[in-house]
């Protein structure tokens, strides 16, 4: 009898979290390396939320909470619906989970039946189909290009359903290309969704307050009020507030798809961390300024690192609409040889080339399941970014 769980053998662990592994081993090591792989913002926590975890342990708000958080928390997610979406929520259709990773996780736990489909748009955040297979389900991947800018059709997603979709994974700004749907694309996405009604939309909102250059950040029950009892809403705290750490995501949708969330949860981590859900509540009922404070050093460094891409021999780099990745295409360096020997076969042997040789941690592409490209997340100083991009500049230079 096999020791592991057959389930395992269909998943593999996150390329991300191994290349910002690799990078942090090899600093260790000494090498100079600039990591540009790390999927959370580089600026610190608010202090004001800080200063409310403090105040929640000082307080002995440290026991056990309701499995899915604790009202005040709930409340505030409600207002923050109502406030940013204009989404009416009770609180009973609000969950609460060790970070927006959890959230996902529990949906598909709580709802995905063996083969049930799921369909995700590539390129995808590394977790989704893993988590969908981890759960029972089968991803159904659809492609979506450069000349799309990295988002699906109304035609594609028509065509990638069946009797057997469950749910559509919806992800916008995206990691990793940091495409935004705009509200007239979105429509004609709801509107295909709308002639199926054995679809249910989990929408991953994370990026929503990371938007630049006057992009409208839109999610789909906003959009089509019809399918409000078949979308569940995620979102959480880690990326707009600078709490990865802290561990919190949240989600609203119907009533017994929370319930079954909340039935997953209890038999898995309980609850969320008390002192966080406080935390959290500051962040959401708190002030809000600092958010554009950090989306104007966020887009400064977008510009430039597109800007300094795009002056790279073979590379294609389009300017996203928001969160803190840019994708760019490298077709035009596949096939070629490096100074160090590597041949550029595909883009897992350009981020490997590219580490070893110039000392930059990327992301490749295939990660994401849209090749040849690779993730650059711009969450780092602007001195780091600008060594990086002309190391890359360099290396696609030399490659023959
Ligand atoms: C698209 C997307 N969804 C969900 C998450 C998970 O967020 P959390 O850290 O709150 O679990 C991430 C984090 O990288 C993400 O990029």
């Amino acid at each position: 009898m096999p020791f592991l769980s057959a389930t395992l053998d269909r998943v593999k662990p996150s390329p991300t979290i191994a290349v910002s592994t690799k990078a942090r081993e090899l600093k260790a090591a000494g090498h100079d390396i600039i990591g540009l792989g790390a999927g959370e913002p580089d600026f610190d926590t608010p202090q004001n939320i800080k200063d409310a975890g403090i105040a929640a342990i000082a307080a002995g708000k440290t026991k056990y909470t309701a499995p899915d958080g604790i009202p005040e928390l709930k409340d505030a997610i409600c207002a923050k619906f109502k406030r940013d979406n204009n989404l009416d929520y009770a609180p009973s259709q609000v969950s609460v989970a060790t970070g927006g990773k959890q959230i996902l996780y529990n949906a598909l736990m709580a709802t995905l039946n063996p083969r049930d489909e799921v369909i995700i748009p590539a390129p995808y955040w590394v977790s989704y189909p893993d988590m969908v297979l981890l759960a029972g389900g089968e991803p159904v991947i659809v492609e979506a290009s450069l000349d799309t800018s990295f988002k699906i059709t109304a035609d594609q997603l028509e065509a990638a359903i069946t009797p057997k979709t469950k749910w559509f994974i919806f992800n916008s700004p995206s990691n990793p290309t940091g495409a935004g749907y705009t509200w007239g694309e979105l429509k004609a996405l709801t509107d295909v969704l709308m002639r199926h009604p054995q679809v249910w939309v989990m929408t991953d909102d994370m990026y929503e307050h990371l938007v630049y250059g006057g992009f409208e950040f839109c999610t789909p029950a906003q959009i089509e009020p019809g399918l409000y009892d078949r979308t569940l809403t995620c979102n959480g705290v880690s990326k707009a507030y600078a709490m990865t750490g802290w561990r919190i995501g949240y989600a609203a949708g119907p009533e017994p798809l929370i319930a079954a969330m909340r039935k997953v949860q209890s038999q898995s981590t309980s609850n969320p961390c008390s002192v966080s859900q406080w935390a959290a509540v500051e962040a959401l009922n708190g002030p809000q300024d600092y958010i554009a404070t950090n989306n104007e050093v966020f887009k400064r460094r977008r510009d430039m690192v597109v800007d300094m891409l795009n002056q790279a021999d073979g590379v294609t780099c389009p300017m996203p609409d928001g969160a803190f990745y840019v994708y760019p295409s490298i077709a035009g360096c596949m096939g070629k040889t490096s100074p160090g020997g590597n041949v550029i076969k595909d883009d897992e042997a350009f981020a490997t080339a590219l580490l070893e040789e110039k000392g930059v941690a990327v992301v490749f592409g295939s990660a994401f399941g849209l090749s040849p490209n690779f993730r650059v997340s711009y969450a780092t100083s602007d001195d780091a970014l600008s060594d990086a991009c002309t190391r890359i500049q360099d290396f696609c230079a030399s490659l023959q």
